[in-house]
């Protein structure tokens, strides 16, 4: 690592920094050097297909397993040499509930409670303000093995959130919730980091959660992180922007197709696709050519890559073994 005092002072200062975070189970390797820098107060999102190591990444950093190489820091503390320190900050909500079903909500929370030192009166005042916050209250003396996934979930974070952890780690919160209990959760979440600040790594299967909710995400395939940006970013990565022109005549798209070094005319449509980012800037430049023909499109519309696009681009190899090639990936964009 070149400048490795600089670059670790400098992850110091962010809630969550890693340095060539590597490691294998026998000889398959799961994360092949991860660098991460999550500023405080932000949601950060890991996207990646089955397998990818997303769990993996956040049993690292949240302490529970250890790398085989790398370094990380949460809050300022070294997840190896100051493992207590960074428990003392965090929350893990891990990708299957730990909730107990034999015990009510409330019991799972004053369990909870307890095992923060929150002594009786302040541990049931947080319960009960927890209970409220996630509209548990109702059920709250029931049984968890009655409650529905969502209402588990729920609860899940709840749990997490009884120690008022200043980084939260949420490994795919909203997996199996359907669409209201996920809007729910989001919303949970949302208030999380406007009210309290708290800092936010999660990992999930879907993107439209990684566009609602992150500041920035990172999509992880075979080990490394092949994309990282805001969603923004992520989606000018790939090809497939562009812009569709709509004439009202074959004449109009022969004479505006002319005009074009690339663009796809469809005759039976009478319209012209041409590749476009959709900045401004380049808006600007297609539309002043197409002034400069004097031929009259009926209709422009625009066509932004989504999220969903940019993960199938990125992660699309079928071969699990083929070289991780993201750029050509990128190329074969088919959709
Ligand atoms: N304890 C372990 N022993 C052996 N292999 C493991 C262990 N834990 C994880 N792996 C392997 O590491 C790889 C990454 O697993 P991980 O659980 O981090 O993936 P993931 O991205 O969270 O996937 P999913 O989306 O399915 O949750 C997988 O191939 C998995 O089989
Ligand atoms: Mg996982």
């Amino acid at each position: 690592m070149n400048n490795a005092t600089t670059a670790a002072t400098s992850t110091r200062t962010a809630a969550i920094s890693a340095l060539g975070l590597r490691k294998s189970y026998g000889d398959k390797v799961v994360l092949d050097g991860i660098d991460l820098r999550i500023p405080e107060g932000t949601v950060f999102a890991l996207l990646g297909p089955n397998g990818a190591g997303k769990t993996t990444t956040v049993e690292i950093l949240s302490t529970l397993i250890a790398a085989d190489s790398g370094e990380a820091w949460i809050g300022g503390h070294d997840v190896t040499t100051d493992a207590d320190s960074v428990r003392d900050q965090i929350g893990v909500t891990g990708q299957f509930a730990a909730v107990d079903g034999l015990l009510t909500a409330e019991e799972n929370l004053l369990l909870m409670a307890d095992l923060h030192h929150l002594g009786r009166g302040e541990g049931r005042r947080r319960a009960a303000e927890l209970l409220e916050r996630f509209e548990l209250t109702e059920a709250a003396r029931k049984n968890v093995a009655t409650f529905s996934g969502g209402m588990r979930r729920k609860l899940d974070l709840a749990m997490t959130l009884v120690g008022r952890p200043r980084i939260i780690f949420l490994d795919e919160p909203t997996t199996g919730l359907d669409p209201r209990s996920r809007r729910v959760m989001w919303e949970l979440i949302r208030n999380l980091v406007a009210d309290q600040g708290v800092t936010i790594f999660l990992t999930t299967q879907y993107l439209e959660e990684a566009d609602q909710l992150a500041d920035r995400i990172a999509v992880l395939d075979h080990g490394k992180l092949v994309a990282e940006g805001t969603a923004e970013e992520l989606k000018r990565l790939i090809p497939g922007g562009h812009v569709r022109l709509q004439f009202s005549d074959a004449a109009g798209l022969t004479e505006a197709a002319s005009v074009f070094d690339v663009a796809t005319r469809d005759d039976e449509s009478l319209s012209l696709q041409i590749p476009n980012n959709g900045s401004i800037a380049n808006l600007r430049a297609l539309l002043a050519i197409i002034d400069s023909t004097g031929v009259r499109a009926e209709s422009l519309t625009m066509h932004t890559p989504d999220l969903d696009d940019v993960f199938l681009t990125l992660t699309g190899r079928q071969n699990a073994d083929a070289a991780p090639a993201a750029p050509a990936a990128r190329k074969e964009s088919n959709r």
